[in-house]
């Protein structure tokens, strides 16, 4: 496993802002896709896009932008109409499937387009901070949908801090106390960013305005048998079930489960993170799984005194409180608004999974191995 990503978190080092000639079209689209989107044209407009692109000669952050252009205009034309198709046209599909096998992960909006490569400081000048953060690519605009990527945005962020110190700690084994304690102070920091949510994201206009875009085609009412790709040699016209986009594929909280020792037992949402593996980037997949296996195999095997225990315990107390916290915004954002609105009231999550049980269940389990 590449350990050096946890020195500097898993947001990329260069992150695209345009894609060169030959694009046009298509970054035209996706600026536009607001206003598309409310003026419903979007089946209008994907079928002047030029029908196939040339990839060949992207680089990695471009194939990254790639992937988020035709993501955001795949989802647009999912999800912006009033009456939902399940074939996406080969305007979108061809390329889409292109660059989705070169970054190894589906043909769908992951986490990794929505966050971690969709935007940029807004003032260079200014240091780091939540407000200081531009987002890219939107849907439909707004404050809202900005401030809900801009607290992942931020969270990832400062994650590189806990992340890098915790690997001083356990994987180099620097057993030095010190790395602990600045790990503390970094899930303090985690935390008090997730606690700003709600400052400039509404329940209400998340649930109806900012999720609904969202959604993946697997156990999703609107597309029962999954979506076609038009024109995908590779699929033979057979539909595919993807995912939505969901928080569940940050890698953050994975990580910090297996550093810190943290397990769940077998459960659909467990089962359901591994399968999220496969929508991240390929290096944070591969750093996952050979953090499960360091934690099986090796961690037990450090020698770690009493204090530095107590330090521990205090960690996941705070991964703890990060997804108590979390619960209580699955709660507010998506339960209680769903049982107010008529629109898509089915309560599973953007990723399709019955999420209030089993998040619980994993607040419950995040307790130290010993206890
Ligand atoms: C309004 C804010 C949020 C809501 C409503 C929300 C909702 C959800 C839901 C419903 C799930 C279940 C999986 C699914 O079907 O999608 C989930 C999983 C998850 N989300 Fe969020 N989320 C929010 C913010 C965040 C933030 C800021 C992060 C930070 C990176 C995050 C990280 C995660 C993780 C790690 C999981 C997997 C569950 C676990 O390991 O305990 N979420 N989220």
């Amino acid at each position: 496993m590449n350990q050096d990503i946890l020195n500097s978190g898993f947001i990329p080092e260069v992150i695209c802002e345009q894609l060169p000639g030959g694009f046009e079209d298509i970054e035209l689209l996706a600026e536009e896709l607001p206003k598309v989107l409310a003026n419903e044209q979007i089946t209008d407009r994907v079928s002047k896009l030029e029908i196939e692109k040339d990839i060949s000669k992207l680089s990695l952050s471009e194939l990254e932008r790639a992937m988020l252009l035709y993501s955001y205009i795949g989802h647009a034309y999912m999800w912006g109409k009033s009456k939902v198709e399940n074939v996406i046209p080969i305007q979108i599909s061809k390329t889409w499937y292109e660059i989705s096998q070169k970054l190894d992960r589906p043909p769908i909006l992951s986490y990794a387009s929505y966050a971690l490569n969709n935007w940029k400081i807004a003032d260079p000048d200014k240091p780091f901070d939540v407000e200081n953060i531009s987002i890219m690519q939107n849907f439909l605009g707004g404050v809202d949908e900005d401030w809900f990527i801009m607290i992942h945005v931020a969270i990832e962020y400062e994650a590189k801090e806990i992340l890098s110190n915790l690997k001083s700690y356990f994987l180099e084994k620097n057993l030095d106390q010190s790395y602990l304690l600045k790990a503390l102070d970094s899930i303090r920091k985690i935390n008090s960013i997730m606690n700003r949510m709600p400052e400039k994201c509404d329940p209400f206009i998340y649930y109806n305005r900012v999720r609904p875009y969202i959604f993946g085609w697997k156990n999703n009412p609107a597309t029962p048998d999954g979506v076609i790709y038009e024109g995908v040699d590779a699929y033979n016209g057979k539909s595919q079930l993807f995912r939505g986009e969901t928080g569940a594929q940050s890698s953050i909280v994975p990580a910090l489960d297996a550093l810190l020792g943290v397990t769940h037992s077998n459960d659909p949402l467990r089962e359901y993170l591994d399968e999220m593996r496969l929508y991240m980037p390929k290096e944070h997949r591969e750093l996952l799984n050979g953090l499960d296996e360091w934690s099986n195999n090796e961690r037990t095997k450090l020698n770690i005194n009493e204090e530095s225990v107590e330090i521990i315990n205090e960690l996941i107390k705070e991964v703890h409180t990060f997804r108590d916290k979390h619960l209580e915004y699955a709660r507010v954002y998506i339960y209680e608004q769903s049982l107010t609105n008529n629109s898509n009231s089915n309560i599973v999550g953007t990723g399709g999974t019955p999420f209030m049980k089993y998040l619980d269940k994993h607040l419950q389990e995040t307790v130290p191995a010993n206890d």
